[in-house]
Order: C-alpha cells, then sequence, then structure tokens
C-alpha cells in the first residue's frame, strides 16, 4: 500500500501479520519486493512491516535530496503514522543496514534488537565517492536500467548470477521501475552518509550481523568489524550466498533471524 505518512512523504509499504513488529530495510537500488521471501516465512508468527526507502519503490513527494538521517526519520515516521509506540526489530540490508544504523544512532529508544545484513559501518572512502559520482552520470545519461546491469555480477554470487534466473529477474525488474531521479539522489545520499563507526558502542540492543560468504561489496570482513563494534553481537555467514544472502540463500537467511528473533521473547 501507499499512504502520506507525513506531510511531503508518500510511503509505499506492507503491513502483515501479529507479534512484536519486524522492519527490514532494502538495498540499492531496490525496493521492498527484495524482502518477499522473509515476508512470506515471518508473517505467520509476526508482524513484518516493509517500507520502500525515500525515493526508492513507492516512495515519493517530498522535495530535495535524501539523506541517510533522513530515510531513518521516515522510518520513525511510519511506526508513528501505524501508532507504533513499542520498540521494534529493525532489519536492514546493506543500504537498509546504513539506515539501521542511522536509525539506532537516532532512535535508540525504539529499537528492540538490530539485523544488520551484508552492510559495513563505514562512510565511503575517496575512490568510493568517485564511483558513485559515476554513477550518478551513468543513470542521468542512461537510466536506471543500466545501473542494475552494471550491479548485477557483484550483487550476487556468480553461481547465483548462472543459475538461478528468479533471483536475477526480481532483482533487474526492481532496478528496472526506478526513477532516474530517484537513484541518482539515492547515490549521493549513500556517498554523502556519515560514519557509523563511532555510534556502534553505544548500540545496547541484541544484534545479530548476517552476511553472505561471498559478497564482494560488503565482504565479511567488514561484517566482522562490525560485530567487534557492537557489544554482544553475534555474526552468521551465509554459505553460498553473494550480497543479497537474504533472496540467495532465504532458508538459510530465515533460520538465523527466526533463532535471533526467538531469543527476544
Ligand atoms: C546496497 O546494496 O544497498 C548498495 O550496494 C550499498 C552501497 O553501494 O554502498
Amino acid at each position: 500500500m501507499k499512504r502520506a505518512i507525513k506531510p511531503g512523504l508518500e510511503m509505499g509499504f506492507d503491513d502483515e501479520g501479529q507479534g512484536i513488529p519486524l522492519v527490514l530495510l532494502h538495498g540499492f537500488p531496490l525496493a521492498r519486493a527484495m524482502w518477499q521471501p522473509q515476508g512470506n516465512a515471518l508473517r505467520g508468527s509476526q508482524r513484518v512491516l516493509l517500507p520502500d526507502l525515500r525515493g526508492l519503490g513507492e516512495t515519493s513527494g517530498f522535495d530535495g535530496i535524501p539523506s541517510i538521517d533522513q530515510m531513518a526519520d521516515d522510518v520513525a515516521a511510519l511506526l508513528d503514522h501505524l501508532q507504533i509506540a513499542e520498540p521494534v526489530v529493525l532489519g536492514g540490508l546493506s543500504m537498509g543496514g546504513y539506515v539501521s544504523l542511522a536509525f539506532a544512532r537516532r532512535h535508540p529508544q525504539r529499537l528492540r534488537g538490530l539485523i544488520l545484513a551484508d552492510t559495513r559501518a563505514e562512510a565511503d572512502g575517496a575512490e568510493a565517492r568517485t564511483n558513485r559520482d559515476k554513477m550518478i552520470a551513468l543513470v542521468e545519461k542512461e537510466g536506471p536500467g543500466a545501473v542494475i546491469e552494471q550491479m548485477l555480477p557483484k550483487l550476487v554470487a556468480p553461481a547465483t548470477l548462472s543459475r538461478r534466473a528468479d533471483v536475477v529477474t526480481a532483482l533487474r525488474r526492481m532496478g528496472q521501475a526506478q526513477t532516474t531521479a530517484g537513484v541518482a539522489n539515492a547515490v549521493r545520499a549513500l556517498r554523502d552518509r556519515p560514519d557509523s563507526t563511532p555510534g556502534l558502542r553505544d548500540i545496547r540492543v541484541p544484534t545479530l550481523v548476517i552476511v553472505g560468504e561471498e559478497d564482494g561489496i560488503t565482504p565479511p570482513s567488514a561484517a566482522a568489524a562490525l560485530t567487534a563494534g557492537i557489544a554482544g553481537a553475534r555474526q552468521v555467514v551465509i554459505p553460498h550466498a553473494g550480497h543479497m544472502s537474504n533472496m540467495e540463500q532465504p532458508a538459510a537467511f530465515n533460520e538465523a533471524v527466526r533463532e535471533f528473533l526467538g531469543g527476544l521473547r
């Protein structure tokens, strides 16, 4: 569904199931549909909330270039809109993880647990920022389809790319459905995001770090640094998965999430 959740923001989101809310934030250049395997598996035992981040999917109706902090505030606004006052479990993959870390910094009292999948705490370095500028030029010249084509070989493990047409098609569809401005502005938000490393020590909720064994964008070494930085965090490495671990190996991903949620009850 799509609703005006605050002045100047129309948000696309799914809200299904009952129980402790689990909010899952998608990666770039994707949308909430990437969480379909988790929504299907978990909404029988859990309230699952899947928002589209500002400028991507169906979330629109605002002015200016979004920031990762603003995206975190949008999630808080969605919780207000749905009158969810109890602390939630927040999970994010990659860009969704950056937003989750911003939410942990800006709204710590609203968190009951954190799931950080295929993501990192550090800001972009000089080379990464240059590559972001090249990607902005690419989308502005050739459109969102060119960006997802460039990213596909990095988003998934080689075996997923050659053998899992369902996963590749779903990623391609999500990427192609974006707007040029939405993708360009999301890249600006990624490029300009702050370093979340100093805030890791302030995270006081149970935290699960998940990473695909073959993730080439945010590799297991980045996950290990996150895990080491957050008191009591636990790490799960998903075999035979790249960056999109939740889509590539949904059974293993869901099992890790279920076990984590079980420990919070
Ligand atoms: C993502 O999957 O959200 C992006 O690859 C994140 C990034 O490029 O930093």
